[in-house]
């Protein structure tokens, strides 16, 4: 009782309060850091339109950068009965709290901590796709020359090899990245001043608070901006959610090549895990359970999907929900990064699959085409070989000439390595990095 922002004559009902509150004081803890810049941001701008007096916003940002100093320490908390992050920090700002509301709600602010929080975790997983990404680039070159089946309808196809299998999941990457790209920017954009969603009355500077925080810009009007709530973290979950895809493929193509049916790669025995009655077992639980984060990480887009999708403009208490299942993304996609690159750093390949004749047929399209680089048309030479092999006579010659881009003879590794440094290039972490660190020492030294 006592510590509602909004409490005034009367006290809410108290299972009322736990049930609103919910998993607010764990999910807040994600966005604490963040809440502190943002409020250290709108202060600085209040102060300039004349809402705070100098000795006011030296004591909020003092206040504010000492609770900052306390999160970073693992020393903050949010109180049991207060409602969130957004309520903890201003009563621990004590008597100059009081003045550091003026112009915003905290549908804006919760609204700018989500962005803040976005483009740091971004900023990680983005440096935990590129680990991967620079594996499996190194791992595709150093195994160019080892040969492998290719399947289609999980039917031996045609002649693959080890540095397109590897090479094709960095290229996957890649383009996964692009999203990224496009999350971030719409997730770097300012909603600070929108307060409830309609603005306000008071003089804000909006472009001020954008410049402080490093954004790109503002989500100008403030209507959109409060829209901006669900919309933002739909999208950057679906960026995420690719990167999952990708994994989640990967992931099954190790189960299914570490099987001893395929017999294609080996994992590092310390990768494996054992069984409790079969001695020889070395299970591929490290991707088993890959993929199953993976594909539940898939599932996240669509969850933040209905909880928003019926709803109109403006705020409802629905969009704290989202947290819950969006907040603990980042750090389950990078944790699962960060293993599968130490897989694929350690995987053990067969160099010499091919050797078994189970696997002739994949050069059939091989003797094809030499066929009709001697003149036979296509069509003929492709139905003499299909004869030859149904009556026994085909005799696979397993030397493969494939050299158009993309292909086994030439990956074109670099170029895919320059598409992704063109992506990256455009990532600002920089300028947002150097922003917030301002903002930080803004009027420490005082
Ligand atoms: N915990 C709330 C949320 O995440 C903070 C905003 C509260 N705003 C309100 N109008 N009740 O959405």
């Amino acid at each position: 009782m006592g510590n509602k922002l909004w409490e005034k004559k009367y006290s809410v009902n108290a299972d009322v309060e736990k049930y609103t509150i919910g998993k607010d004081a764990e999910m807040d803890m994600y966005i604490a850091k963040y809440d502190v810049i943002g409020s250290m941001a709108h202060a600085t701008m209040l102060e300039s339109v004349g809402l705070l007096d100098k000795e006011d916003l030296e004591q909020i940002l003092s206040g504010l950068r000492d609770i900052h100093a306390r999160i970073e320490a693992g020393d903050f908390k949010i109180d049991p009965g207060v409602e969130d992050v957004h309520s903890q920090v201003e009563l621990m700002l004590g008597e100059c709290g009081k003045k550091l509301h003026s112009g915003r709600s905290r549908n804006d602010q919760v609204l700018v901590d989500l962005k803040l929080f976005i483009r740091a975790k971004l900023e990680e997983t983005v440096h935990a796709v590129k680990l991967l990404f620079d594996t499996l680039v190194s791992q595709s070159e150093r195994y160019k020359n080892v040969l492998m089946p290719g399947y289609t309808h999980l039917q031996i196809a045609m002649p693959s090899s080890f540095g397109l299998w590897f090479g094709a999941y960095a290229e996957s990457l890649a383009d996964d990245m692009q999203l990224l790209l496009s999350a971030y920017k719409v997730a770097n954009r300012n909603p600070l001043g929108s307060a409830a969603g309609y603005g306000n009355s008071f003089p804000l500077n909006r472009s001020m608070t954008t410049e402080l925080l490093g954004f790109d810009g503002l989500n100008y009007n403030v209507v959109y901006a409060q829209m901006g709530r669900g919309k933002t973290e739909r999208i950057v979950s679906q960026a995420l959610a690719s990167v999952a895809g990708t994994i989640s493929k990967l992931s099954f193509d190790c189960c299914m090549f570490n099987s001893q049916n395929f017999g294609f790669i080996k994992l590092a025995p310390q990768y494996t895990t054992g069984s409790s009655i079969m001695p020889h077992k070395k299970n591929p639980d490290v991707f088993e359970l890959t993929r199953a984060k993976c594909n539940r990480m898939q599932a996240i887009p669509n969850d933040i999907l209905l909880i928003t999708n019926n709803l109109p403009s403006g705020y409802f208490r629905d969009l704290q929900i989202i947290k819950e299942c969006f907040l603990p993304m980042f750090d389950e996609l990078c944790s699962v990064l960060q293993m599968v690159k130490d897989m694929m750093e350690k995987i053990e390949v067969n160099e010499h699959i091919l050797d078994n004749p189970m696997y002739d047929a994949i050069f059939s399209v091989e003797e094809v085409n030499r066929l009709t680089l001697n003149g036979t048309p296509f069509r003929e030479a492709y139905k003499k070989v299909g004869i030859d092999i149904d009556e026994g006579r085909f005799k696979a010659d397993k030397t493969v000439r494939h050299t158009h881009e993309g292909s086994i003879g030439n990956l074109c590794n670099d170029k895919i390595a320059a598409y992704m440094d063109s992506i990256l290039a455009q990532f600002p972490f920089e300028r947002v990095r150097e922003a917030e660190q301002k903002l930080l020492a803004c009027g420490a030294s005082k």
